[in-house]
């Protein structure tokens, strides 16, 4: 891109040159008489100005500050009304038809003696006027109207350059001695880099005392800890000993009722609901479960199940089965397809009324990386917890510091988490540190997803039997996703949820009731053999079924198997050399067993739907099943080489070839029948989501500091991100400026060069005059389209690492009852200062090279809504894209906007002929057009403000012409600012709007 605009400025100077030239060359043949050979312009003083002079014939005579173009008598006396005005002086002698023009050089032009054409004063000079001419020439002799332009050296602490009527004052952070071109303002990039040293080495001193502050509490918290141990420790553990047998006790009779399938207590009931109204134990049922993809998959199947409160459930099987799944659908996180959930006997479409009583660990650690772990703890703890605790802040501390030493985490507290790049904390803290966020804001329900993984088994039978203790002390409904258990952190748990392939239920009980349940089917539970992976290779198929126990138990699905021949525990038997194969027992038949279990057992989950038609499906359905396995051994023993059972009992039913019409009749029935089930999907889908965004705030169950509070806590939390660590903040400044730089350096050779003035156009001929009338050096366009692309992509980029790289914490919180618009706008102030600094680091190195004649604070003032403008479209663009895509389409539509519809091409002024005007929309909210037009008009108002023109008190350039033709007016400048402003605004204003109503499946 840089090379792009170089070439691009380089283009349009030879352009520009070539223009002069051929204007040189046209102006010499109209006036060749005049013409003399061009030679070197002598300064005053003699020395060699470093342009070409075009001067009058040797036997002519020119006074200096004046030219003399050479008309014939018919041209002079044709224009001489004009030239009048010009200030010239016409002798037309109509006997000898002699003729002399004779013409004041114009401002910004050079005219030495005998000057046939004015030249553009040189660099290093500037060429002033009227009032500056006479007060250092006096006033002009007699017949001549005004002094023309007098030529004098750029003064110390200023430059000049080419065609100057006055002096450009040096900023200070450059050398200019007495005629200087530019302002050499190297000091500036020095003092950057002595700014940036010193503030890196700020950061690395801040580091290196928040690494001795760490070390100083770890080795205190040891020597303290290790204190509580031998003084505190015993009664701690006996009053907890007292509680939990206390709860145990209470808990004895609900396990009891659960599990013999005992009504549940109603809402109203004593044991769930305060006085207050808001419950103080959640009781969850969830009947006949079932998740259907819109491509038709069948992910869960009637699922049915209880986790009740002072209890803790395992929810347990293979992978893929659907563990995670039926704790999103019974939260509402994703949207079942049918069945129902009751929590304390009514009956609710999803969890969302008690999403600030519910806790949830989900499997991947989702937290801030770049906090530590306290301050992640410590945040959950301020915004999710009631307000009356939550302004108590020796309560929190105290509340934040036992959960953190519960975890065993105290000695990592004030590490950052870290990620998969940066070494924080390890894995097994860091699922500490996940749940705790959680177990800290005192849930009355907890899900956690898989949370002993990464943990070593000591650590986990802790944790496990952690639980249990939390579940009982304060009556907390605990459901946990876990995968290979120790024998002791199974046994810690007291329920058990087993779930198959394809999301049926394997078993539902109690956990000492399930060897029973296995033993009645087949698979008593082999001594010295941890049950949890016992029952999982069951659930696999990998264990033999014992014959006897299975006829007995299982009546209805071994009449089904002895009728069609098919005995799975024969088969077993007889290939029990070869697991492998796949053969030893079809686990499918599990699911089948389940639904016929005895419901009269104790500690098996009653089903609640049992009936005799339920049953008559249920048989149907294994009869299906069977004969789909006796088809599949079929195949796979005829694969092998032996002949297919069916013929070998001739049970089999014959392939007769049904009639033709028959079998369309049943495609097209088959068609339609499909057709129906997706609509069916689809239309459960929409309904869904409609209900979703329909859906009212629904009754607080918790009374969470107020909307200004969490703003407060937000605003903290986000302030910290911003600023630390300080290596991440200046690394990203010197992003800005250095980026800053790369552009002032490929604008530094810009320079604006108005049109000729009128005299010059006047004697130019006719094809050149609308050339001539044109701004002959004029690249701010190209540079502004440059600098927004780089403003946009720069802002675009750190806007939506703001919020995308935590989109999913976002969600996790948000799903907790964080308030999501004063989550947003507290961001978006913290990150105020950061934008504000962006644009200062970018602007001091902008304008080092490049030649502003605005003021700096007009140009800091575009570019700091321009940054406004894209942190909003950066804001905007991550709450709809995956963060990773944000940087890419950030340049697309940078270079989109910043190109084609910031009106330079197509010019503003064609743009705002579109008819139906609905067409310029576009334009009109794309903030580069007013850039453009703002910053293009500040920068050539300078030349307007110059009162040194042709005319006493004219502009010296005409700055209207240049702007006629591309659309832009100096009045529209605060206009165009508050379009930027507004621009930003309404883009801030969307993406909030996104963030609170979009992903609302994910908060719930
Ligand atoms: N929204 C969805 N879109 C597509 N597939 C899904 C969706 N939700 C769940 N699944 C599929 O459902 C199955 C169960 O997924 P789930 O995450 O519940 O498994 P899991 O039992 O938790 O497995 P793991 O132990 O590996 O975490 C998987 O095959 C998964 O790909
Ligand atoms: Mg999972």
């Amino acid at each position: 891109m840089l090379g792009g605009s170089t070439t691009c400025l380089q283009f349009a100077e030879m352009v520009h040159l070539f223009s002069i030239f051929a204007f040189l060359l046209i102006f010499r043949v109209g006036i060749n008489e005049a013409y003399q050979e061009p030679t070197n312009c002598l300064g005053s003083d003699g020395t060699d100005l470093g342009i070409t002079c075009v001067y009058v014939n040797a036997d002519e005579y020119c006074p200096p500050n004046y030219y003399c173009p050479t008309y014939s008598y018919s041209e002079a006396t044709l224009y001489m009304t004009q030239l009048t005005e010009f200030g010239c002086t016409v002798n037309a002698n109509p006997t000898t038809y002699n003729t002399t023009v004779q013409c004041p050089c114009t401002a910004g032009f050079y005219c030495p003696t005998n000057t046939g054409q004015p030249n553009y004063c040189p660099n290093g000079y500037y060429c002033p006027v009227n009032a500056t001419s006479v007060a250092i020439l006096g006033t002009p002799p007699n017949g001549l109207g005004a002094w023309g332009s007098i030529i004098i050296e750029c003064p110390s602490g200023h430059f000049c350059g080419r065609g100057q009527v006055e002096p450009f004052v040096c900023s200070g952070f450059g050398d200019c001695p007495a005629g200087s071109t530019k302002e050499n303002r190297l000091k500036i990039y020095i003092v950057a880099v002595i700014v940036l040293i010193l503030m890196f080495s700020f950061s690395s001193l801040y580091n290196w005392r928040k690494i001795k502050t760490r070390e100083a509490r770890r080795v205190l918290s040891e020597s303290s800890a290790s204190q509580l141990k031998t003084t505190g420790a015993d009664a701690t553990q006996s009053r907890l000993k007292e509680r939990t047998s206390a709860a145990s006790n209470g808990s004895s009779g609900l396990q009891a009722k659960l599990m013999s399938g005992g009504a549940s207590p109603g809402p109203g009931s004593s044991s769930s609901s305060s006085s207050s109204g808001a419950p103080e134990a959640l009781d969850i049922e969830f009947d006949d479960i079932t998740f259907v993809l819109k491509d038709g998959t069948t992910i869960m199947q009637g699922v049915t199940g209880r986790f009740a409160p002072g209890r803790t459930c395992a929810i347990m099987g293979p992978s893929g089965a659907g563990k995670t799944t039926i704790i999103n659908l019974v939260t509402g996180k994703a949207s079942k397809t049918g069945g129902q959930v009751k929590v304390n006997g009514a009956k609710l479409e999803n969890l969302k009324k008690y999403k600030k009583l519910i806790g949830f660990v989900p499997q991947e650690d989702i937290m801030i990386r770049d906090l530590s772990c306290r301050q992640n703890i410590s945040f959950s703890a301020r915004y999710r917890l009631p307000a009356s605790e939550a302004a108590n802040m020796e309560l929190m501390r105290s509340k934040i510091d036992k959960c953190i030493r519960d975890l065993g985490i105290w000695h990592v507290q004030d590490s950052p988490i870290g990620d998969e790049r940066t070494r924080g904390i390890s894995g097994g803290q860091r699922k500490r540190v996940n749940i705790g966020l959680e177990l800290v804001a005192d849930p009355l329900v907890l899900f956690l997803d898989e949370p002993t993984s990464g943990l070593d088994s000591t650590s986990s039978t802790a944790l496990c039997g952690m639980l249990k203790e939390i579940a009982v002390a304060r009556s907390m409904t605990i459901a946990a996703v876990i995968h290979q258990p120790s024998v002791s952190a199974f046994e810690s748990f007291d329920d058990l949820l087993l779930l198959g392939k394809g999301g049926r239920t394997i078993y539902h009980g109690t956990i000492a009731a399930a060897p029973d349940y296995f033993a009645s089917i087949g698979f008593p539970v082999p001594v010295n053999c941890n049950p949890a992976d016992f029952y999982l290779d069951v659930c696999q198929g990998q264990v033999v079924q014992e014959r006897g126990s299975f006829a007995s138990e299982t009546s209805s699905v071994s009449a089904l198997t002895s009728n069609t021949g098919f005995r799975p525990s024969s088969v077993n038997k007889a290939s029990a050399a070869a697991p492998q194969n796949g053969l030893l027992f079809e686990w499918p038949l599990l699911f089948d067993m389940w639904e016929d279990r005895d419901d009269g057992h104790e500690g098996w989950f009653k089903n609640p739907h049992k009936s005799a038609s339920n049953l008559k499906d249920k048989s149907k359905r294994a009869s299906q099943f069977v004969r789909q396995s006796f088809d599949k051994i079929s195949k796979q023993l005829s694969d092998t080489g032996n002949s297919s059972p069916l013929s070998a009992n001739g049970s089999g039913q014959s392939d007769s070839s049904p009639n033709f019409l028959v079998v369309m009749c049943s495609v097209v029935v088959l068609y339609f029948k499909k057709l129906l089930e997706q609509l069916e999907t689809w239309w459960v889908f929409q309904k869904e989501a409609l209900s979703a965004l329909c859906e009212g705030k629904g009754e607080d169950m918790r009374d969470t500091p107020s909307a200004f509070k969490q703003f407060k806590l937000c605003f903290k939390r986000a302030s910290t991100q911003a600023w630390f660590p300080v290596s991440s903040f200046l690394f990203e400044m010197c992003t800005h400026l250095l980026v800053g730089m790369m552009f002032s350096g490929s604008a530094k050779q810009l320079y604006y060069e108005g049109p000729f003035p009128d005299p010059i156009c006047f004697i130019t001929p006719g094809a050149f005059i609308k050339t001539c009338q044109e701004p002959q050096d004029d690249a701010y366009q190209q540079t502004t389209s440059l600098m927004c692309f780089a403003v946009l992509s720069l802002g675009i980029s750190s806007a939506a690492a703001i919020f995308g790289h935590e989109q999913v914490n976002y969600f996790r919180e948000c799903a907790a009852g964080l308030n999501s618009p004063m989550y947003f706008i507290a961001k978006v102030i913290a990150n105020i200062p950061k934008m504000f600094f962006s644009s200062v680091f970018f602007w001091w190195t902008f304008s080092s090279q490049f030649l502003n004649t605005s003021s700096q604070a007009d140009m800091f003032g575009y570019l700091f809504l321009l940054y406004w403008y894209s942190y909003g479209l950066g804001y905007l663009l991550s709450q709809f894209v995956n963060i990773r895509y944000t940087a890419l389409l950030g340049i697309f539509i940078s270079l989109l906007i910043s190109v084609k519809l910031s009106g330079v091409n197509p010019s503003l002024q064609e743009v705002n002929g579109y008819q139906p005007p609905v067409q310029q929309l576009p334009w009109y909210i794309s903030g580069p057009r007013w850039v453009q037009e703002g910053f293009y008009t500040t920068q050539v108002d300078y030349y307007d403000s110059i009162p040194n023109g042709p005319y006493e008190g004219d502009p010296y350039i005409d700055i209207n012409s240049g702007l006629g033709p591309l659309g832009y007016s100096t009045t529209r400048r605060y206009v165009a600012y508050t379009w930027l402003f507004v621009l930003g605004l309404i883009m801030h204003i969307l993406a909030m709007i996104t963030m609170a109503f979009g992903h609302r499946l994910k908060k719930l």
